[in-house]
């Protein structure tokens, strides 16, 4: 299985990379230092995560130790929904450029499709007061802008659906590269992972690991396959964790993940998943585990115009 998948406009993304959602500022630097040492080249970041700036501490201190040149990273900010005008785009990249103390990123990403208004909260709880109805299509203008004005080498979206996907992809000049969505056993996206193939869009899965049941007590996500027992008994006979055999299974399906840690030990384990082969069986029962349930659902929302799922 390759560690890298390449991009239709020539660069490469590596296939695993290191998340860092509600990673806290004083954990992260520390991560993503160790992930570079023992391998990662690939940061997935965003300025509604609120930890870039310790982030680009890490990298810069990786580079001038020589542990990394800049041109070997793959760096992924995103920009947020209160942004969405086009106007706002290249300065709102600017910004994550500061933080992350880089002068370009690999890939910018639009968030979500739906956007809010600038001066709401960036998770409103006032409903469709806070909404900005900015059509997605009219942000991408701007994300094209970011590329031509070298703030980034490539673009792309998350979040978005088959038909959003379409409807960009059919009316932009600079098509994308990527699309960031939930992926994971619970939900494996088969039929959107190749959709993308056929527009020769790289998928990335987040929450590979199934995260909601993992960091919280809410009741109502979908338990995470790496603590389903079948999974941990079959982690077993190949001397690896749940963990590595979901990120394995994942990789195999064609895309890139990228499992959120702060813990070392399993940002090394995350990252050790290239030595073995799933039986044919196990890849059954894992596929046999989606349900089309997701963790990132962003439900309060579901009222927005531009709302995906
Ligand atoms: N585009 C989007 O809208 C979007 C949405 C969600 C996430 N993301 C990106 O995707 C990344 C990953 O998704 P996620 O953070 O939601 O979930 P995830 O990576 O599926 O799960 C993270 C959780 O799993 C734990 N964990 C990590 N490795 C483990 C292992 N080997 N064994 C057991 N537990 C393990 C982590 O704990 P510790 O950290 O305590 O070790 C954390 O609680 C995010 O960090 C973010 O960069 C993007």
């Amino acid at each position: 299985m390759s560690k890298f998948i390449k991009l239709y406009n020539g660069y490469t993304i590596p296939t695993i990379g290191l998340g860092t959602y509600k990673s806290k500022p004083c954990e992260v630097e520390e991560a993503v230092k160790y992930s570079i040492d023992i391998g990662y080249r690939h940061i997935d970041c965003a300025w509604f995560y609120a930890n870039e700036k310790e982030i680009g501490e890490a990298l810069r201190a990786k580079i001038v130790e020589g542990v990394v040149k800049r041109e070997e990273l793959f760096i992924t900010t995103k920009l947020w929904n209160n942004f969405h005008d086009k106007e706002n785009v290249v300065p709102m990249l600017k910004e994550s450029l500061k933080y992350l103390q880089l002068e370009y990123v690999d890939l910018f990403l639009i968030h979500w499709p739906f956007g809010f208004k600038e001066d709401a909260d960036g998770l409103p709880t006032d409903g469709a007061a806070s909404y900005s109805d900015v059509d997605y299509l009219e942000t991408w203008e701007g994300m094209e802008d970011c590329l031509k004005s070298n703030l980034t080498r490539s673009i792309g979206v998350s979040n978005f659906n088959k038909d959003q996907l379409n409807r960009l992809f059919n009316n932009c000049e600079i098509k994308p590269a990527v699309l960031q969505v939930e992926v994971n056993p619970n939900i494996n996206q088969k039929d959107l992972i190749q959709f993308c193939k056929e527009r020769n869009i790289v998928v990335v899965g987040f929450s590979p690991l199934g995260r909601g049941s993992l960091s919280t007590t809410v009741s109502d996500y979908p338990l995470a396959t790496i603590l389903d027992d079948k999974i941990v008994g079959m982690a077993k006979k190949y001397n690896k964790t749940p963990a590595q055999v979901v990120l394995r299974y994942l990789i195999s399906l064609g895309i890139c993940v990228i499992p959120k840690s702060v813990t070392k030990s399993r940002i090394l384990e995350n990252f050790d998943i290239h030595d073995f082969e799933l039986e044919k069986k196990d890849t059954e029962y894992l596929d046999s585990c989606n349900k089309n349930e997701r963790v990132a659902r962003m439900a309060p929302y579901k009222d927005h115009k531009h709302y995906p799922f």
